[in-house]
């Protein structure tokens, strides 16, 4: 039996690709190993989403061509692989194959050919709106979490990004079969899905199946009331985009209990100047106000965001801005980049104003801010139960147990395994940035 190893670079999408991957390698009679050393075959999924990512290909590349012992075979799959097709044979010898994102599905039998012995080959989809919409079920990062793509792609094309290039126009999966992978889901035992996409609030299907019935101002709000419908313990969704961001998906996390109350919202930069510059098509009036309606809601929404400083052009008063909104808006969690500049992207067309030494300085300044404002906004879980999915043994405690609660916060406490997979209330004792601690009650 071939063991397979797969590594995986960057967001939720290529996790969720790889997950496929691993579970149709494991029907197709591979071994997925954790272990990279003893893999007679390594896969890596790749992001290409700011420099840093797409350069740890190239590192783990160089990594096993001067490893001791026998060489495994070397697949490159994901965003890099899609945008930068047979390229990369030439430019990173020791690449056996490269199979882009829209053609995940295939995988296992382009794997199988290089075994008999083909060479080189490089499947980027034959069309543009392929893709695999299958469900990954003996692969998973977790067996009561699961990870479903709704929409795949991006239209809006944010002057700064490569996603609209990497993965594609945006195409939707048909609300009933959302729902029908949902209840087998349930079924198998999972008790929280997380509908992905780079853009969840702009889903749009062809049809109307699955959706007839649930009333709501958008497509999306209508399909998260239709999932709700299901009876499935949690759903979380993931990532928003402020300019599709309507009440009406607050409303729906007010209506029905499953649906968690988390939103993940990037706003980018605190600058009308700099969003102008991002064609980002939303203003921090209208980004203030869907904070504020969140904050005021009765479900105590946590609301997470990504921020990129020292885009082109953006200067100290905009930087300023930037500073003034993270302190407004006391996120529970902001994932802070410097801008990175994207070849094939408008904004690399840009000048790049700000030295690398000032990003630093305002990523560093930005990061304090956040980390700050973030300390006050997280006492408000000190004291407070929160229902808490145990996942998995925690290390860092004896008899540990961690799992997420509703609001997404890791939360460890002191439990016997048997509570593995099921919704246990925990009572916060103490509140880290990225994780808690508490008891149960
Ligand atoms: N440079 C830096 N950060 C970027 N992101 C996307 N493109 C770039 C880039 N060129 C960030 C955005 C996005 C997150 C997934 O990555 O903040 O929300
Ligand atoms: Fe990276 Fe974007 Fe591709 Fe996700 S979709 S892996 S963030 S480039």
């Amino acid at each position: 039996m071939k063991k397979v190893y797969l590594e995986t670079y960057g967001c939720q999408m290529n996790v969720s690709d790889s997950e496929r991957v691993a579970t149709a390698l494991g029907r197709d009679g591979f071994e997925v190993t954790a272990d990279a050393a003893g893999a007679d075959v390594v896969l890596i999924n790749t992001c290409s989403v700011r420099e840093k990512a797409e350069q740890k290909l190239y590192t783990q590349v160089g990594r096993i061509r001067h490893s001791e012992g026998p060489k495994p075979i070397v697949g490159v799959l994901g965003c890099v692989a899609q945008l930068e097709g047979e390229t990369l044979l030439k430019k990173i010898p020791g690449v056996d194959f490269v199979v882009g994102t829209r053609a995940v599905g295939r995988v296992g039998s382009i794997l199988n050919r290089t075994l008999d012995g083909e060479s080189e080959i490089v499947d980027l989809g034959e069309r543009e709106d392929e893709y695999d919409w299958t469900v990954a079920d003996t692969h998973r990062h977790s067996p009561y979490v699961a990870f479903l793509p709704i929409i795949e792609g991006c239209n809006k094309f944010c002057t700064y990004c490569i996603v609209p290039f990497s993965r594609g126009r945006e195409r939707s999966l048909p609300a009933s079969d959302i729902i029908r992978h949902t209840l087998e889901l349930k079924r198998r035992g999972v008790k929280e899905i997380h509908l992905i996409g780079q853009n969840v609030n702009s889903y749009r299907p062809e049809t109307e199946s699955g959706l007839e019935g649930f009333a709501g101002k958008s497509a999306f709000s209508r399909l998260l009331r239709a999932v709700a419908a299901t009876g499935i313990e949690r759903i979380k969704f993931t990532t928003s985009f402020p300019r599709d961001f309507h009440e009406d998906i607050v409303e729906a996390i007010e209506t029905h209990e499953n649906l968690c109350n988390w939103v993940h919202l990037p706003v980018q930069s605190g600058s009308n100047r700099v969003l102008k510059l991002m064609k980002r098509g939303h203003t921090i009036d209208r980004y203030i106000k869907q904070i504020d309606r969140m904050r005021a809601s009765s479900r105590d929404i946590a609301i997470t965001t990504d921020i990129i400083v020292g885009f082109p052009g953006e200067t100290e008063a905009d930087f300023r801005d930037t500073v003034e909104l993270v302190k407004y808006c006391g996120f529970d969690s902001a994932y802070i980049f410097k801008y990175s500049p994207r070849p094939g992207t408008p904004a690399f067309e840009m000048d790049d104003t700000v030295s690398a030494a000032e990003k630093t300085l305002r990523f560093l300044e930005l990061e304090n801010t956040h980390k700050a404002s973030q300390h006050k906004c997280l006492e408000r879980y000190n004291e407070k139960v929160l229902k808490v999915l145990a996942e998995g043994i925690s290390t860092r405690t004896e008899n540990g147990i961690s799992g997420h609660s509703t609001c997404h916060k890791v939360v460890n406490f002191v439990g016997d395994k048997a509570v593995l997979g099921s919704i246990v209330n925990v009572k916060i004792t103490k509140v880290k940035a990225n994780s808690m601690f508490g008891e149960v009650v």
